[in-house]
């Protein structure tokens, strides 16, 4: 770290721009009735600044565009899987690698070889893909994340913590042969993007270890996980991200990972897997849904970008500017009185809806209505992770309610700039001041999966 870095601002300056649609409130009106009340349906081009997620929508960086340009298109072997193969290797420590076109590739791969029907899979706290994967596979998901993470006003660091009293109950009532793994995110996103300690992840294995059962690891935001790590846990603050997140690897059996994230790339994901059995059966499968083991669903080029953007993903300079703009939004909203998630989330900042619109039922879909509003105030695109999101009891067929009603303003990294910040912060902020009069919606379409996706609704 060197001594001008201990600011924020970002250690890149911008070499290309691209214009943002500025629109009227008239055109937002008309856009977001089109779209049913549903972010995920607006085009890209009737928003202005785009918090919907943070997933693909990363600037790369002039290393990984000329990395683009090394694309090696072959069908089997390609130079670029090698080199994908030994950054995951170099940074992340597993021994295995098969692309995948995304994460949730990986998910299907790892859920269909180890999960069988009746099957339970704990884990700290569901995330909507990696949960139906583990369901369509005959397993049944169960919550094992420590109680604060559903407290929106806990001031807990490490509310991404498993509950290791939790764990230890479903093991013992269903037995080990029941849980072909536990399944452990490294920043919870649902829960607000949250962390985990590294004594909470090696009091995980330690236990799992015991019985004899796998972690599988959903390294997503694995970085952004151990900068936290290092900011806030005890005798960490002098490692290096990088060792710390090599660390957190070093104690699971294997990975699924959504590139798309932390890798600063715009598509791409990968399985990781010390197991040769496992291996090879996700390396045989892979060809039934992806492509050929070397490819995953990907051109070369994605690979080389993605190999590239994981070694620029643990650079310290690189994870304090990403975190540290996602803290500067969160910390001006704070501060402006605004119901959030804390602590600040360190992909995004998530409001907490059933407390900025306390009138609106949650079977009036708080979460959903905020982002809209939060839309036609100025453009702003955001996300429901609410009950829209939690979708339906897979035995009751009820919805599922969850303890939090979110919307999720999520930092794109390396895209926006300070600036956007604060028009972002002030748009919340005339929300939050004529938040009495926002009446909640009716949902008139629901698909059967993923529900948030393209689910319809009207204004009540
Ligand atoms: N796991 C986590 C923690 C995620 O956040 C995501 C995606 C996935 C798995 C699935 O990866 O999209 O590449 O197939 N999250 C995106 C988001 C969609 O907006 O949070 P994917």
């Amino acid at each position: 770290m060197t001594e001008q870095h201990i600011s924020w601002a970002e250690p890149y300056k911008i070499k290309m721009v691209e214009p943002l649609f500025m629109t009227t409130r008239e055109q937002r009106v008309k856009a977001m009735e089109e779209a049913g009340y549903n972010t995920f349906l607006l085009k890209s081009e009737e928003v202005y600044i785009d918090l919907l997620t943070d997933s693909g929508t990363s600037a790369m960086s002039d290393r990984q565009w000329a990395g683009m340009m090394l694309g090696d298109e072959a069908y089997a072997g390609s130079r670029n899987f090698y080199n994908l193969e030994a950054a995951i290797q170099k940074y992340y420590g597993y021994k295995h690698v098969i692309p995948t076109h995304q994460g949730r590739g990986a998910e299907n791969l790892i859920s269909r070889i180890l999960i069988k029907p009746g099957d339970i899979v704990p884990g700290n706290m569901y995330f909507t893909t990696t949960k139906l994967h583990q369901e369509m596979a005959g397993g049944t998901f169960v919550d094992i994340i420590v109680d604060e993470a559903h407290d929106a006003n806990s001031m807990f660091p490490f509310k991404g913590n498993v509950d290791l009293k939790k764990l230890e109950a479903v093991i013992k009532e269903h037995g080990a042969k029941k849980i072909p793994y536990v399944s452990i995110a490294t920043t919870v996103n649902m829960a607000g993007g949250q962390p985990m300690s590294l004594a909470n992840l090696k009091a995980v294995r330690e236990l799992t270890a015991k019985y004899g059962i796998r972690i599988i690891h959903d390294m997503t935001r694995v970085a952004e996980n151990a900068y936290m790590i290092k900011l806030l846990e005890e005798g960490q603050s002098e490692r290096s991200t990088a060792d710390i997140v090599k660390e957190l690897c070093s104690l699971t059996d294997g990975a699924t990972m959504s590139a798309k994230k932390d890798a600063l790339v715009n598509i791409g994901g990968f399985l990781a897997l010390n197991e040769w059995d496992v291996f090879e059966e996700a390396r045989n499968q892979v060809v039934i849904f992806e492509g050929l083991h070397t490819y995953g669903g990907l051109a070369g080029r994605d690979m080389e970008a993605m190999a590239i953007g994981i070694s620029e993903s643990v650079d310290e300079d690189h994870i304090r500017a990403r975190v540290g703009q996602v803290f500067y939004l969160g910390k001006k909203l704070m501060d402006a009185g605004i119901p959030m998630v804390k602590p600040i989330g360190t992909h995004g900042v998530f409001l907490d809806a059933k407390a900025f619109l306390p009138h609106v039922p949650q079977l009036a879909f708080p979460a959903q209505t905020l982002a809209a509003e939060l839309y036609l105030d100025a453009g702003v695109r955001t996300m429901e992770r609410g009950i829209v999101s939690a979708g339906r009891d897979k035995e009751t067929g009820d919805h599922c309610y969850p303890d939090l009603e979110l919307v999720r303003l999520t930092v794109p990294r390396r895209v926006y700039t300070q600036a956007h910040m604060d028009v972002i912060a002030e748009s919340v902020e005339r929300v939050y001041k004529r938040r009495n009069e926002i009446k909640g919606l009716r949902m008139t379409y629901e698909p059967k999966y993923l529900r948030f996706f393209q689910a319809k609704f009207e204004k009540l």
